[in-house]
């Protein structure tokens, strides 16, 4: 497995690969690997001839009161784990390697980035949209991969690629949970073990969403002041949104007449967990 830090060298690897009739894989990561990545790995292995791995705790995603001088880091481990899931390659950049003096640019994605997270973390997709593209033109993957835990970003970065004609498949995978259901993610890690207890009322709040719904509940304020309320019987949280909104455009819907996406986004502690669940109405 190569490691490489250097924009100038993975490209040249990757135009050799492209050269040679490879099919490349990108899975983009903040590293701090877990089973979600794991699987991304795992997909762009199946998929792909080569899997280009990144990390990079990307400083232009985090708004100033977030979290990224503490954001969760293990190179080590994580490329073991790499290693292990076979990877070909994995570009670790330093900060200045991609955001060197004189930096200007920024890819935005207007509309659906208004709504969800958007609202609540002004700037975030600018950041994830402008490092994406950069990834994707440093890497020059056909295919790159991204989890559906995180489903507004993997839309915004499916839109981009429409609106920019990027020639580049993007795949969502299905997010992975522990037993109990919990989304597994890097921030879990900030959780006390009172905290992650809590942190189950996400999944279950999305849980009695889509019960509500099989059961032929349509209207969605009654369905979120039912999941607010359930979260909100735990300690330690903080509901930043919950959503019942159109797949597509992420705008809400007044009634449920057709397949929906249930998200939220709760603070639980000092982590910020998002999850999120499709429901049919009956
Ligand atoms: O999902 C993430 O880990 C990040 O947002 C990404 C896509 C690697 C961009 O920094």
């Amino acid at each position: 497995m190569e490691l490489i830090e250097k924009i100038a060298l993975m490209r040249e690897l990757s135009e050799k690969w492209r050269g040679d009739g490879d099919i490349i894989s990108l899975v983009p990561t903040m590293g701090f690997l877990h089973e979600g990545h794991m699987e991304l790995l795992r997909v762009g292995r199946e998929k792909g001839d080569r899997v280009i791995m990144s990390i990079f705790v990307n400083p232009t995603q985090f708004g100033p009161q977030e979290d990224y001088s503490r954001y969760p880091r293990d190179t080590e481990g994580d490329l073991r784990k790499a290693r292990s899931a076979g990877v070909d390659a994995v570009f670790m950049p330093t900060v200045e390697e991609m955001y060197p003096e004189g930096f200007q640019s920024t890819v935005r994605v207007e509309g659906i980035t208004r709504y969800l997270c958007g609202g609540s973390r002004p700037g975030h997709f600018a950041g994830v949209t402008t490092v994406v593209a950069k990834l994707f033109n440093i890497t020059k993957p056909h295919l790159a991969i991204f989890g559906e835990k995180d489903y507004q970003q993997l839309g915004v970065i499916k839109q981009m690629v429409r609106d920019l004609n990027m020639d580049i498949e993007i795949i969502g995978v299905p997010t992975v949970r522990q037993r109990d259901g919990l989304a597994v993610s890097s921030r879990t890690s900030y959780l006390s073990s009172e905290e992650r207890s809590s942190a189950l009322s996400l999944k279950k709040g999305l849980d009695l969403a889509r019960a509500m719904v099989a059961e032929g509940e349509k209207e969605p304020a009654k369905i979120i002041n039912a999941v607010r309320q359930l979260i909100l019987s735990h300690p330690f949280t903080e509901i930043d949104y919950i959503t019942i909104c159109d797949p597509e455009k992420l705008t809400d819907i007044e009634i449920i007449d057709r397949p929906c996406l249930v998200a939220l986004a709760v603070k639980v502690g000092k982590a910020r967990l998002i999850d999120n669940v499709m429901v049919r109405e009956n």
